[in-house]
């Protein structure tokens, strides 16, 4: 455990280093969003962990520490502020409560378990070193672009049943959704338009492709056509269901394993030293994805709302109706969880992160993301071992997920 002392000599440490990022401690708007898009926005939510434990914003708060964040994510009278991605309809599981979110959920958990995944290891490593072919010997790559994106995309593509050469306009679709290319500067509107191009293509695209299995009468053995025939409640799912199904898989799998591998990368990129430890170690691969996990925190936050009033376990009040942002990046700084929490340790155990959230909506892909995350990665480091940032270049991270999108690497 570390007391608020070992927190606030933490904080004047970040502090110092932020400076050099030319970061304004005082941690308020706009300089929290100029840390967020830098290599490093750790130390910020260490400071403002510090300050207070959670930050109230015009309209709406931001919960900053593990134990409240856990509370509130396991809380019933709390709802999933994210609930349509520009459908208008609630995307399943991801925008449901209570009930009806459990009955999905044991629909869909079973059919992304550890055991259901662990097959789809040698489809991952074989794919990750096809692509390294492609340019292993230009010496040079945009890790983002041709590697970190299409390859978790591609194997997801696989494990829908759909022919891989639809690849761009699922990624079109993504970044619509998600609007979350490094640069984001589009008013709400242009937004709004954006996400409406994206869910009417999705359903087109989607509708087609399944009335195309109805016709044959082979819905095929793979994840549409196990959405085809599979039940919920006594009935088979109807084509609204299905859609809202796979219309939040694509979001949450296509982006968010991508952004995480982009992270890891650049993290050895900066650090040799703890590189030579993987290359020396490579059964630590598990760990050291746990532990990256944690320190970047990929996705890094989530958004809910309180139904009723609520009194967080820091004693801070919140209002009913009030939308609170839920922060997993910082969370899984937490100095009262995790020790030295801005070391990263390879070996760290135990490492009880919240990189995959934590309660009802905990990721339902997190087993499949792992696979695919130390598979990839193992893969990267036996072909590319020693390899750097393209001098003169400073990544810029999107927003959530976060992740350098031009990413220049060489070697
Ligand atoms: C490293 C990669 C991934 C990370 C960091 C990640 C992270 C998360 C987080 C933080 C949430 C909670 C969102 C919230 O409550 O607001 C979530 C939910 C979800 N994730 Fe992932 N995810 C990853 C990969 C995947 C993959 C590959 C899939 C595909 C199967 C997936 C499917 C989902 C779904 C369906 C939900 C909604 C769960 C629910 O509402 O019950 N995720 N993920």
């Amino acid at each position: 455990m570390t007391d608020v002392q070992d927190v606030k000599d933490d904080n004047a440490a970040a502090r110092a280093r932020s400076a050099a990022y030319g970061i304004n401690p005082a941690w308020g708007e706009p300089d929290r969003a100029k840390a967020r898009a830098s290599i490093e926005p750790m130390e910020m939510y260490l400071g403002l962990q510090a300050e207070a434990p959670i930050v109230r914003d015009d309209g709406h708060v931001t919960l900053l520490r593990m134990e409240d964040i856990l509370w509130v994510n396991k809380h019933r009278d709390v709802e999933q502020a994210t609930k349509f991605l520009g459908s208008s309809r609630p995307a399943i599981p991801l925008g449901l409560d209570g009930p009806e979110h459990t009955k999905y959920r044991r629909l869909l958990d079973p059919v992304f378990t550890a055991k259901r995944v662990a097959p789809l290891a040698d489809s991952v490593r074989d794919l990750a070193n096809e692509m390294i072919d492609g340019f292993i010997a230009d010496g040079e790559v945009d890790a983002y672009t041709d590697w970190c994106e299409p390859l978790p995309s591609t194997i997801f593509l696989r494990i829908m049943g759909l022919p891989e050469e639809d690849l761009p306009g699922f990624l079109n679709f993504k970044n619509l959704t998600l609007t979350n290319s490094a640069v984001e500067a589009v008013t709400l509107e242009q937004r709004t338009a954006m996400r409406a191009e994206a869910v009417e293509w999705i359903h087109g695209y989607f509708n087609d492709d399944l009335d195309r299995r109805e016709k044959s009468g082979d819905p095929g053995d793979n994840m549409l056509g196990w959405l085809m025939t599979t039940e919920v409640d006594g009935h088979k799912l109807n084509r609204e269901e299905i859609l809202d199904i796979l219309g939040l898989l694509i979001i949450a799998g296509l982006d968010t394993v991508a952004a995480s591998l982009a992270d890891f990368l650049s993290y050895f990129a900066r650090f040799p030293e703890q590189r030579q430890t993987m290359l020396d170690n490579p059964a630590l691969w598990p760990n050291a994805v746990e532990e990256l996990m944690r320190y970047e925190s990929p996705v890094t936050d989530g958004s809910r709302i309180a139904l009723t009033d609520l009194e967080l376990p820091c004693g801070e009040k919140i209002k009913a109706g009030t939308t609170m942002h839920i922060s997993w990046s910082s969370a899984n700084l937490d100095p009262a969880v995790f020790p030295n929490p801005l070391e990263v340790d390879l070996n760290r155990t135990p490492n009880k992160h919240i990189g995959f959230a934590s309660g009802w909506h905990r990721c339902l892909g997190s087993h499949l993301a792992r696979m695919e995350m130390v598979v990839a990665m193992q893969a990267w480091h036996d072909r590319i071992p020693n390899y750097r940032i393209k001098d003169g270049v400073e990544l810029v991270y999107s927003g959530n997920p976060r992740a350098p999108h031009h990413f220049p690497l060489v070697w």
